[in-house]
């Protein structure tokens, strides 16, 4: 069975990526999601706080004059802990790349186009196979217009881009007005690789106490629909390979996301749910899927679903909603037991 890939310009032995969490910052469980059989991994991001925060920490160290009071040295600000910051990153780069053979690809979170970007470099440096980029950004300033938006993803992408050579992916937001559109413009400002899509933490409300609560909800396969609409747009219409990711948590999505064309599939709730194990446990069942329908190599599915490759590629328009609309049946409310249960 061919299960190889290909994925930001890598070669891979299956499409199964574990994206980035607190599961790929260690090594013991990197090692562990590689014995199960993940083709990547994508370490957990190093964001532009915390470059900042080490930044300002050193200009303070270095503002300080030779006449300075040894005592004031105890107001400084503490240097990085050993668990987090560039310099831990870099580290846990560098014994990645050493603890597991297959590639190790660094992320980096930011907002905005600046000092931290250079750390791209040093990733790379620390022996990076790819750089994943993830803009998480809230436009909560209500001056703010989408145009803005766009932009800052593609003034961060190209400076990264002219920071290094390794491949690029960019985790996209699901609610740019033109979804497709922002890909080719990602695209053509240098991402090899369009990772779909990012899941941005949403908060609830406790009413009771009147809290905004806290707490990070982990995923679940209902939560494929939305990438699987985009990735069947975008398949075969992307120089850019495609990720899925959001919602895996068994076989069936892996095997759904491929139908439609993405290059490789990512998971990371179904790791925290299930432990690293579990990679091993899609990965057999996305064997069995091919083998009980006599398809050798992945290449003989991927995309096959695609808006590009249905007979009917309104299937993923207006004119399916439209269908879907006028067919709709609305439950039976007429007993009071329905009425109930349906309540
Ligand atoms: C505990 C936790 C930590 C995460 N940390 C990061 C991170 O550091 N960087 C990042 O880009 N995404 C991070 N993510 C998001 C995941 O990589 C992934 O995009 C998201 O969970 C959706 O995929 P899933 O449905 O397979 O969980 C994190 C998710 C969780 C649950």
């Amino acid at each position: 069975m061919d299960l190889t890939t290909r994925y930001m310009g890598l070669d891979l032995k299956n499409p199964l990526v574990a994206s980035a969490s607190p599961l790929t910052g260690e090594l013991d469980s990197l090692k562990r999601i590689e014995d199960a059989g993940a083709a990547a991994v994508v370490l957990p991001s190093l964001f532009q706080e915390e470059i900042e925060a080490e930044t300002a920490r050193y200009e303070h160290l270095t503002s300080v004059h030779d006449d300075s009071w040894p005592e004031g040295l105890s107001n400084f600000p503490k240097l990085p802990d050993a668990k987090h910051g560039p310099h831990h990153y870099l580290e846990l780069v560098r014994r990645a790349r050493q603890a597991v053979g297959v590639p190790v690809i660094a992320s980096l979170n930011g907002i905005s186009n600046e000092g931290w970007i250079s750390y791209a470099r040093q990733l790379q440096e620390a022996g990076a196979n790819g750089l994943e980029l993830n803009v998480y950004f809230i436009p909560a300033d209500l001056a703010t217009t989408g145009r803005d938006v766009e932009q800052r993803y593609l003034d961060i992408l190209r400076s990264v881009r002219a920071a290094v050579s390794i491949p690029i992916a960019i985790k996209l937001s699901p609610y740019f007005s033109s979804v497709g559109n922002m890909a080719l413009a990602l695209q053509e400002a240098g991402a090899d690789a369009l990772v779909l899509f990012n899941r941005f933490y949403q908060p609830d409300l406790d009413p009771t106490r009147l809290q905004v609560l806290t707490d990070l909800k982990l995923s679940g396969p209902d939560e494929i629909r939305l990438p699987l609409l985009w990735l069947a747009v975008l398949s075969g219409r992307t120089k850019a390979s495609l990720a899925a990711s959001t919602g895996v948590t068994g076989a069936e999505e892996v095997v759904k996301y491929l139908l439609v064309g993405a290059d490789v599939v990512m998971t990371t709730s179904s790791l925290l749910r299930k432990g690293p194990a579990h990679m091993a446990t899609l990965l057999a069942g996305l064997r069995a899927w091919l083998e009980a329908r006599e398809f050798t190599s992945l290449q003989h599915v991927r995309g096959i679903m695609s808006q590009r490759s249905l007979r009917d590629p309104q299937a993923y328009e207006r004119a399916n909603y439209l269908k879907i609309l006028q067919g709709y049946r609305p439950p039976d409310l007429s007993t009071p037991g329905r009425r109930s249960a349906a309540v």
